[in-house]
């Protein structure tokens, strides 16, 4: 069954009648962020390849009202809880995880010279948490954009997006790529967003109606970037680097590539790295010809060479992958984001979604004991766009 997904004005009513009653008085100011898929260009972010992800139309909605000078109050029906953080305190990690992100997203503004005042905030969220799908860089940039609506001081998109990856790096200590924050900010409505990690232009590529369903199905295995395997796949590529005598793996040609041959771990890697950057590339020409078996083959290969080569996928992706592909309608499924556990993207003829997601479902349980999460997803609009219109 697909989930049911809360419109977005319902998203923030509900925020703001949150923090009406956290402090007694109607909200002042609203911001929101989405989350996002990533169509493909996996763990290629990092090492100045192209990535090809889309925003979601689910989001992370916010609400403030003013509160106790010097104080954050934030209650979280994500996390149901209520939480405080002290503004004189904005460089001691919070005890709490998530409000670590708030918190690191209002310490790289208070370093543009943006000083927050005394609040009490409300968080909302239709962003399955823990399925990769970027409920942190949607509570980054909804925070920078409630701030600047709080503020009047605004930072240009660029720097927004920075200051969310800062937080990131410094509050989860994973030291991500630029992704997430960007395609959060910067997307456009109905397009996926194709981004050079390199010099960070993007190119929006339409992905509409015109375009098969996207179904995301959740394993319901929480990923754990932060456990290290991400660093350690990162540390990995710089090796290769030094070994190759390149800055990035960018460039790498299938004749440098044969030079790793004999490296064994350093030739999986770069292999999926030069390929996956390969199939971005093919992916949007796919799209843009409206080649949807030729599209649903690159995602399917991208997650072969993410299981194989880089080896950041894990039993249930796969498993669900195996299940989606075997399905009348697909074109192709793969994991999206960082892996380990999370969520798998599905391309499917619209009028199959309901059909296939029930039969993925049914047999997933069958085999893991728990059935997984199924969301139909659209190209929606970056917290940019979003923010402008609240
Ligand atoms: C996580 C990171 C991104 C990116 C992906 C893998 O989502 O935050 O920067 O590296 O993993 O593609």
């Amino acid at each position: 069954m697909i989930e049911f997904n809360p419109s977005f004005a319902s998203l923030i009513e509900s925020a703001s009648a949150a923090v009406a009653e956290l402090s007694g008085q109607a909200a002042r100011w609203q911001a929101a962020a989405p989350g996002r898929v990533n169509l493909i260009g996996e763990h290629t972010d990092y090492n100045q390849g192209w990535v090809l992800p889309l925003a979601i139309d689910r989001y992370i909605a916010m609400a403030a009202a003013p509160g106790v000078p010097g104080q954050i109050r934030v209650r979280s029906s994500v996390m149901s809880e209520e939480r405080s953080l002290s503004l004189d305190q904005l460089y001691t990690p919070h005890s709490d995880p998530w409000m670590r992100y708030i918190q690191g997203v209002i310490a790289q503004y208070d370093q543009h010279g943006v000083r927050c005042p005394g609040l009490d905030v409300a968080v909302v969220s239709s962003v399955p948490p823990g399925g990769g799908l970027s409920s942190s860089a949607a509570l980054e940039l909804a925070t920078a954009h409630l701030l600047e609506a709080v503020t009047g001081q605004t930072l240009t998109p660029a720097e927004r997006i920075q200051a969310s990856v800062h937080a990131e790096r410094e509050t989860a200590g994973v030291p991500c790529g630029i992704m997430d924050q960007t395609v959060v900010e910067l997307a456009e409505s109905g397009q996926a967003l194709l981004l050079d990690c390199a010099d960070q232009t993007t190119r929006p590529v339409p992905f509409d109606s015109h375009a098969p369903a996207l179904l995301v199905v959740h394993s319901g295995v929480s990923h754990a970037l932060a456990e290290g395997a991400y660093a350690q796949r990162r540390a990995e590529c710089e090796q290769a680097n030094a070994l190759l005598g390149v800055n990035t793996l960018r460039d790498v040609s299938r004749d440098q590539l044969a030079r790793l041959k004999d490296e064994g771990v350093l030739h999986q890697r770069v292999t999926h790295v030069v390929s996956e950057n390969e199939r971005v590339r093919d992916a949007v020409k796919a799209i843009e010809q409206g080649h949807w078996d030729r599209l649903g083959a690159l995602m399917t290969g991208s997650h072969r060479s993410l299981r194989d080569d880089y080896e950041v996928s894990c039993a249930e992706l796969d498993l669900l992958v195996a299940l989606a592909t075997a399905e009348p309608g697909v074109y192709g499924a793969r994991m999206t984001g960082g892996g380990f556990g999370g969520c798998v993207i599905v391309l499917v003829e619209t009028d199959q979604l309901e059909g296939v997601a029930d039969r993925i479902s049914g047999q997933y349980a069958d085999r893991m004991g728990w059935a997984p999460g199924c969301y139909r997803v659209e190209a929606g609009a970056g917290a940019r766009e979003i923010c402008t219109a609240l």
